[in-house]
């Protein structure tokens, strides 16, 4: 193998340094409640499983762009999710155009195999590399990171772009809702990071995946008139399936934005095989013109959100953020390994803070993504 391998520019592989606390939790005489990795339990919703069996006849090459109908369905939901929310039901290009938002008809739309592959791989498919800068958020997935030194380019860790000074700054990360704090960034902070990014010929990547889980604070889209001033130039909002449709394993995910950014990345990704299969694709329609299983899973979430937040607290510990998306931010001030330990005595999985950067290292991340049973037996557990 050739010297300097490209494994080596990567940290740990984050879930591998849990191993031993999962062990420890998993020893419970109840079982281990896993609210570590977050992902979802609940079923395929019926009427994506249908759609995909549907498709399963698909022996030639899919499209890299995805199929028309796949293209008017991400279209159809970005506009009355992301650019005019709340006008869906008098229908949403009509009301977008009309309110002088962004038109559908630019809006540069492309599926991805899940969005992780998405966010790994964002910094290499726009040609950044050695000698620039990708701005991530101070905490935040580990991803972005690992996408930046793929590319063999420079992180930047920090939410406040005026503390940045001459570097060449070609892309810029946003997670709002945050994973792992769920935070909210309101309109007003997004729109500075756009126009700071527009000044310099940055592209602003807005990675939404929670965007549909606002429970205290509601998410805005980078997407949105208020953000993106009616203009797409260099915004790109990443979307998954994952979480919102319980899709994470049929790896369903888009990217919508600037048609030019969108255009470059699908020049790139045809020749490089980067293509959802075909009968994920037909799943995707069945799911994103689909509001009612959406409705009924962020329900479940609410409701297991309600009874851990109120236990969490019982328990001792501060719930910073988490305003909206698929996580509770706690912390006690201990180190976040200590905490780790100290669920995992009660059977109990949850991430370290420390998993998303230095500034994590006093919090850990509770998952919302267990059966109602788990995560009863999760609370019991906290109350004694
Ligand atoms: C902030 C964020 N972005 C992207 C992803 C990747 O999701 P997926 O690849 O399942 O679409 C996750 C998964 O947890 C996430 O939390």
């Amino acid at each position: 193998m050739a010297d300097g391998r490209l494994s080596e520019r990567l940290p740990d592989f984050p879930w591998d340094l849990l191993a031993a606390a999962k062990r420890a939790a998993a020893e419970h005489t109840g079982g281990l409640v896993d609210l570590s990795m977050g992902t979802p339990v609940d079923p395929v919703p019926q009427v994506v499983r249908e759609a995909l069996a549907a498709a399963s006849d698909s022996p030639g090459y899919p499209l890299t762009a995805g199929t028309a109908a796949l293209r008017a369905a991400i279209v159809e939901w970005t506009v009355r999710t992301c650019i005019a929310p709340g006008s869906a039901r008098s229908g949403p290009r009509s009301e977008a155009s009309a309110a002088g938002t962004a038109p559908s008809e630019g809006l540069g739309v492309l599926p991805t195999i899940g969005s992780k592959e998405l966010v790994a791989w964002l910094p290499t498919l726009l040609g950044i590399g050695p000698g620039d800068t990708v701005v991530i958020p101070t905490v935040c997935y580990p991803t972005y990171e690992v996408g930046v030194r793929l590319a063999g380019a420079t992180p930047v860790r920090t939410d406040s772009l005026t503390s940045l000074g001459p570097a060449r700054v070609k892309l810029v990360w946003v997670n709002s809702p945050s994973n792992p704090t769920g935070q909210v960034y309101p309109a007003g902070h997004l729109r500075k990071v756009v126009e700071w990014a527009r000044e310099r010929g940055a592209v602003v990547a807005s990675d939404e995946c929670y965007l549909t889980l606002g429970w205290e604070d509601e998410p805005v889209s980078v997407l949105s008139p208020e953000v993106s001033g009616g203009v797409l130039d260099g915004v790109l909002a990443v979307h998954s399936l994952s979480k919102r449709s319980n899709l994470a394993g049929y790896r369903a995910g888009f990217v919508a934005g600037d048609p030019e950014v969108v255009s470059e990345l699908l020049a790139v990704r045809k020749h490089g095989g980067m293509i959802v299969p075909a009968p994920v694709q037909a799943a995707m329609v069945a799911a994103l013109s689909d509001e009612e299983h959406a409705a009924a899973q962020r329900a479940a979430y609410a409701a297991r959100r309600d009874v851990l937040r109120a236990a969490l607290v019982k328990a001792g510990f501060e719930i910073e953020h988490s305003g909206a998306g698929l996580y509770l931010w706690a912390t006690r001030g201990d180190d976040s390994w200590s905490t780790v330990d100290w669920f995992a005595e009660r059977g109990i999985l949850v991430a370290p803070g420390a998993f998303y950067g230095p500034a994590g290292e006093r919090h850990v991340r509770v998952a919302l993504t267990a059966t109602d049973e788990r995560v009863a037996a999760a609370v019991e557990r906290l109350e004694i």
